[in-house]
């Protein structure tokens, strides 16, 4: 099974596209972790792209294509993925749809899944993210069991510097010229499908069950 995840930053893509994983074992690939992991360890490709991703703006379409499509061909993905923040602007969806086609394959959903813009600030100042492995945490709705301390593997928790404020709402702008305008692609394929993202989470990821089958 293919999905994509879309939706808003904060909207939740990574929180569910993580439980998907879980139940459907199937890899989700974060274009959004994989820069934060280069910028991390200070790689080409991070000293590259974080200065774009502090400011809240988009890594140019042709470098992020070439690295999604170098990771779908790894083995792990053969029997299905979820793409988290991938695609992102109408020529990044362009060229997935015809990289699928090239192989003679297809996307089964593209998941919305759908917040207001008013819901989104406060969502990004209580998130916190785990350094090392990616996992997601919210202060309120989604803490860790430790209070700071990552679930999944003990690393200490931090903020992501993205989760600025003033860089949330470039987000949002950034988020509404360019990565918006892609939904109608998948409308006229009929592989969208839409739910609402202002649900606890666990009724979100119900509603995503349903529609996956
Ligand atoms: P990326 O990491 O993809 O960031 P994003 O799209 O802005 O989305 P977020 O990760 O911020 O939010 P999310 O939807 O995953 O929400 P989450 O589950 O964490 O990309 C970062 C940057 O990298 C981009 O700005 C861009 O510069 C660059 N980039 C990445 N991909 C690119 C591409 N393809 N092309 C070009 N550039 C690219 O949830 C948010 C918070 O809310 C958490 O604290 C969570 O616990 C909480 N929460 C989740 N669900 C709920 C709920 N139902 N109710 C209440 N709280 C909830
Ligand atoms: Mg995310
Ligand atoms: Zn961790």
């Amino acid at each position: 099974m293919k999905i994509v995840m879309l939706g808003a930053p904060g909207a939740g893509k990574g929180t569910q596209a993580e439980k998907i994983a879980a139940k459907y074992q199937i890899p989700t690939i974060s274009t959004g972790n994989i820069f934060r992991k280069n910028m991390k360890e200070g790689t080409e490709l991070g000293k590259q792209v974080q200065a774009i991703i502090e400011a809240g703006g988009l890594v140019p379409d042709e470098l992020t294509n070439a690295l999604v499509f170098d990771r779908l061909g790894n083995e792990d993905c053969k029997d299905g993925y979820i793409l988290d923040g991938y695609p992102r602007t109408v020529p990044q969806a362009e060229a997935y749809l015809a990289f699928l086609a090239e192989n003679n394959d297809k996307l089964d959903h593209a998941i919305d899944v759908d917040v207001p813009d008013e819901s989104i600030v406060s969502r990004m100042s209580g998130r916190r993210v785990c350094p090392d492995c990616g996992e997601t945490y919210h202060l309120v709705v989604n803490p860790p069991k430790t209070e700071g301390i990552c679930n999944k593997c003990g690393a200490a928790l931090i903020q992501r510097k993205d989760d600025a404020a003033e860089t949330v709402q470039n987000r949002l702008t950034t988020y509404h010229d360019q990565t918006e305008p892609m939904i109608s692609l998948y409308k006229e394929r009929g592989m969208y499908d839409r739910v609402d993202g202002t649900q606890p989470i666990d009724k979100v990821f119900e509603d995503i069950c349903a529609i996956l089958g």
